[in-house]
């Protein structure tokens, strides 16, 4: 971790400035119960109006931009008390200025400034999946922590981030986000995104408030068509998409957003089985819940709410602590209230949850403490978070072939760096970035001119472009490719393909970008194809006959440097798909949690009559977990301390893995578990548990997994999460479909 500065730092820098407000009597941290005793006291004192002023949030894009009537109007309701939360203000500047204007209110109470800071602020990090792709915990838990650290000095407070929805259907864009389809691996990797962005505890200026969203069950929006229905069985909410939210809850998440997806005809804002039973209640989560952008009045177009006071009233009821932009609480809820539709109790416990974060932080003590122009710029200037990126995309990059070893480059005396994103900066950020300045990220040229040296020439060619028919470009690059030792051909998406409201119907490799790896290929050159993309792509030509294919993920502002680092094998890949990759667009959505179904295909080919399809295989193109490496592991001697359990018992499952190749490398073991019979049908394969290793040429590690009572458990048929008595299947693995060790284990009755 970055150190932190100094809380004299800060106070004297404020003082210096005259920056502390004249409110700042105390500077110890309140504990919980005076916290509570704070708020309580605050209550009394705040109007209808200024109760619900704080549930409102609203976009400060023209906060900070040229007079107009919303600018107006904004500033008069934040002068007023009506504005709890800004989003998309950033930098001291403009959050200082903002927040003075909340200080005018009556009661002064301070402002939570939020924007996405979802995958870095100024530096930026691969996108979130790139990062799952590293199975590195404590990698992803420092990037956040950079990302943290750059936004806190920049007068952020609270970023919507992560999120933890499982994504199992590429085509829906925002599979970018997330940490892709793994149950397991998601709330491993939600707990450690929430610890990086918030440290230990609140309060700290080198942290932010993190937000668990969308809750719930967004990623399994039908057809994966952005802000669609989502319908699905009790069983699959709680046992695959609900697991990384109770992580980040766990984690101390200080906030969850509500999502814009209907579960099972309800939208998620208006749900209160989502937010009052099982959130805030089965969960007992202390923190409040913020609407999606503008999700509380998409509830009438839904059909699930009359008009705007309707839809106020049922978001409320629901357990919608804070309204991100629909205007909907500002202009309803006091009436709702008055009139008795909605209860004030209710409001007063959303109030007080909002409220409880701004204690929290410290804005009572000190509103301007994330707000100070010397640590903005000494933090967005700190050099070592270049650092911290390169090793995050680094980690992410994913081996998919290396044919006859064709990786790592043995130092060729010419590469021909060929393709649409060859020279790409802005598309290596990814969808989603904040302050980053595109000039300054590493192209996958950069990278490699500046790793080459003198004895290697680089040529370039761009052949085609991303999307579009042009073969125009081929000629050149097929020239380039002839007088070149190897080609690196670099393709993929462009980064507005992924993310938001950029669901896709063909996830194929977009345009002619496969045509122009078959020219490049004929020239019978060695192709390294480097894909770059914010989802699972579909390249069957180029998976067939490149040399070899690294999968780059967007990864960031040191992405050239990174995978020129992977192409010459200064790094060694250790990657792993947290994605299940399909063989064509009619496989989809697939996963790597199959069940076996009564009439399972036992011998490729023999599909008659069997749970199949007769014009493709129901493998994927990579399965899940899926990432080579320069160097081969060998697995052994598996052991479980005992084979029969008791109820309530663990066992020890251990093996040993050895580096039998000639460079040092990391390898993720996988445990996966499947219950053979059970009152439910159970997958083929869960991950129930992994290790990330690293051994040195020869070397020999034992791995040691715990199998706990809980990893044998599961949702039955009355949604009780219980283990059931029988037999279990045991496999230990390199990747879902590359299992190398397997025993039987009994939990007894
Ligand atoms: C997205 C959220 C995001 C919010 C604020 C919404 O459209 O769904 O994930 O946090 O906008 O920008």
């Amino acid at each position: 971790m970055l150190s932190s500065n100094s809380r004299s730092f800060f106070l004297a820098a404020l003082l210096l400035t005259g920056a502390l407000p004249t409110t700042a009597q105390k500077t110890k941290p309140l504990d919980a119960a005076a916290i509570e005793q704070r708020i309580t006291g605050l209550l009394q004192q705040m109007t209808l109006e200024e109760k619900v002023g704080q549930l409102n949030q609203y976009s400060g894009r023209e906060v900070t931009g040229p007079a107009s009537n919303r600018k107006t109007d904004l500033l008069n309701s934040i002068r007023s008390g009506q504005v709890g939360s800004m989003l998309n203000v950033k930098g001291v500047q403009d959050t200082r200025a903002i927040q003075a204007e909340a200080l005018k209110s009556r009661l002064k109470i301070p402002l939570l400034f939020s924007l996405d800071v979802i995958h870095g602020y100024q530096t930026v990090f691969p996108i979130p999946l790139g990062e799952a792709a590293s199975w590195d915990l404590a990698a992803i838990r420092e990037s956040a922590h950079v990302a943290a650290r750059e936004a806190a000095a920049s007068g952020i407070h609270w970023t919507f981030a992560p999120m933890v929805d499982i994504g199992r259907d590429p085509r829906w864009g925002r599979v970018m986000e997330g940490a892709g389809e793994d149950t397991y691996l998601g709330a491993q990797i939600a707990r450690a995104r929430v610890l990086g962005f918030q440290g230990e505890k609140l309060g700290g200026t080198d942290a932010i408030m993190a937000c668990a969203k969308h809750f719930a069950a967004y990623g399994a929006a039908l057809a994966g068509r952005d802000y669609n229905v989502v319908d699905m069985s009790e069983q699959q909410l709680w046992e695959v998409y609900l697991p990384p939210f109770k992580a980040a809850a766990d984690a101390g998440v200080a906030t969850f957003m509500n999502s814009f997806n209907t579960l099972n005809g309800v939208p998620a804002t208006g749900s209160s089985y989502l937010q009052r039973d099982i959130l805030k209640g089965q969960w007992n989560y202390p923190g409040f819940v913020v609407s999606d952008w503008g999700s509380i009045a998409e509830m009438v177009p839904w059909g699930y709410a009359r008009d705007k006071a309707d839809a106020a009233q049922k978001a409320l009821a629901a357990g919608s602590d804070m309204d991100m932009e629909s205007d909907a609480y500002h202009t309803t809820l006091a009436q709702l209230v008055k009139s008795g539709q909605s209860d004030e109790k209710q409001l007063d416990d959303a109030v007080r949850r909002i409220l409880r974060k701004k204690f929290e932080l410290g804005l009572f003590e000190d509103p301007y403490k994330f707000s100070d122009l010397k640590r903005e710029k000494k933090v967005l200037n700190d050099p070592q978070h270049r650092v911290a990126a390169r090793d995050a995309a680094r980690k992410s990059i994913v081996l998919l072939e290396n044919r006859n070893n064709t990786l790592p480059l043995a130092q060729p005396r010419s590469i021909a760096v060929i393709g649409p994103l060859a020279k790409a900066k802005r598309d290596l950020a990814g969808s989603w970035i904040v302050l980053a300045d595109t000039t300054q990220i590493t192209s996958l040229h950069d990278g490699l001119s500046k790793r080459a040296g003198k004895n290697t020439q680089i040529r370039y060619a761009k052949g085609c472009e991303v999307e579009g028919s042009s073969r125009a470009g081929f000629a050149a690059a097929v020239e380039t490719a002839k007088t070149a030792d190897v080609v690196v051909l670099a393709v993929g998406e462009t980064w507005d393909m992924s993310g938001e409201a950029k669901s896709r119907t063909d996830i194929r490799l977009p345009g002619v970008q496969e045509e122009l790896f078959q020219a490049l290929k004929a020239t019978g050159k060695p192709i390294v194809v480097v894909l770059m993309a914010g989802r699972p792509l579909i390249f069957n030509t180029i998976a067939d006959q490149a040399d070899a294919v690294l999968y780059g993920w967007f990864p960031g502002s040191e992405g050239g440097t990174a995978l020129a680092d992977v192409l010459f094998g200064d790094y060694n890949p250790g990657g792993k798909l947290p994605s299940t990759f399909p063989r064509n667009m009619g496989q989809i959505p697939l996963n790597y949690q199959q069940y076996n179904t009564g009439r399972p295909v036992t011998k490729p080919g023999d599909i008659r009559y069997k749970s199949a399809y007769i014009d493709a295989p129901n493998t994927p193109r990579y399965a899940f977990g899926h990432g080579l490496s320069y160097t081969t592991f060998k697995y052994d001697a598996l052991k479980i301390d005992k084979a029969s359990l008791a109820a309530g018992q663990s066992a020890q499952v251990q093996l040993t893995v050895t580096n039998t190749g000639k460079v040092a490398g990391e390898e993720v073991v996988q445990l996966y578990l499947r219950d053979l019979v059970a009152s439910v049908a159970r997958p083929l394969k869960e991950l129930k548990d992994f290790q990330k290793i690293s051994l040195r040429p020869g070397e020999t590690k034992t791995v040691t997994f715990t199998l706990t009572p809980d990893k044998l458990a599961f949702y039955n048929r009355q949604l009780q999460w219980a283990a059931e008595p029988g037999e279990f299947q045991l496999m230990l693995g390199s990747a879902s479909d590359d299992i190398r060790l397997e025993s039987r284990l009994t939990l007894l009755p």
